[in-house]
């Protein structure tokens, strides 16, 4: 299956996809992920992206197109992927339907991940992410890891992301209403998007993101 997860920062699209991806036996592509692996790798990519981040702007579209269609194009990608943060807007979106089009394929759904501004500012003030690798997620009390400041899965060190300033987080805000969710109509009328209430616990979350993706 060939996915996109949308949804506003904090909503849950990194842990979701964790656990739908593990399900589906598909990769989870994640250009968030992606940029900051490049940065803590100290890459020109990384150096490039590190200052949009920060900000809670949108990186480039040049930049981010080509990175997001070399990882596709990779072999563990050929049976399907979970995108979770791209596209982010409709121009990426255009590229993305002309990258799959010119393979002979096309998307199967694009899940809407729907919480309200309220929730998602608290999920993004306690969130702790793994140095090693930025899709491993806790949140100092919907789900404290098992030792404070540590990964469970592999032992890093757990850190504040550099966009969850409160300055950061609300020009992320904005840039989703002003350039992301145009995306969600731009798949509606490709009758792909399923709108996925995503208050509660995780597990509830990925059940109804699962069932959506039965229909
Ligand atoms: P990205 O890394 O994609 O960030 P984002 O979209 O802002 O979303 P987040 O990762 O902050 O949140 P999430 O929805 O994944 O939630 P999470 O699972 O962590 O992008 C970062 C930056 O990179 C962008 O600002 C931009 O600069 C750049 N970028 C990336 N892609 C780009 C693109 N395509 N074009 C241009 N630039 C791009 O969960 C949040 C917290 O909530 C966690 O603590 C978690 O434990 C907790 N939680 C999750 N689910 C629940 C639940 N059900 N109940 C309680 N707590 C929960
Ligand atoms: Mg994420």
């Amino acid at each position: 299956m060939r996915i996109v997860l949308v949804g506003p920062p904090g909503a849950g699209k990194g842990t979701q996809a964790t656990v739908l991806a593990k399900t589906l036996s598909i990769p989870h592509i994640s250009t968030g992920d992606l940029f900051r692996a490049n940065i803590s790798q100290g890459t020109e990519l990384g150096r490039r992206a590190k200052a949009f981040m920060d900000a809670g702007d949108l990186v480039p579209d040049e930049v981010t197109i080509s990175m997001a269609k070399d990882r596709m194009e990779q072999a563990d990608a050929a049976g399907g992927f979970l995108l979770d943060g791209f596209p982010r807007n409709v121009s990426q979106a255009e590229a993305l339907d002309v990258m799959l089009k010119a393979e002979g394929m096309s998307l199967d759904a694009v899940l809407d991940l729907e919480v309200e501004e309220d929730e998602v500012v608290k999920r993004l003030a306690g969130r702790r992410t793994c140095r090693n690798d930025s899709s491993h997620i806790f949140h100092v009390a919907y789900r404290p890891p098992k030792v404070e400041g540590v990964c469970d899965i592999d032992g890093g060190e757990l850190y504040v992301r550099e966009d969850q300033t409160e300055d950061a987080v609300r020009n992320r805000l904005d840039v989703y209403h002003t350039q992301t969710e145009p995306i969600i109509d731009y798949y509606k009328a490709q009758g792909l998007v399923s709108t996925i209430p995503a208050l509660g616990e995780v597990k509830d979350v990925t059940q109804r993101a699962m069932d959506a993706l039965k229909k």
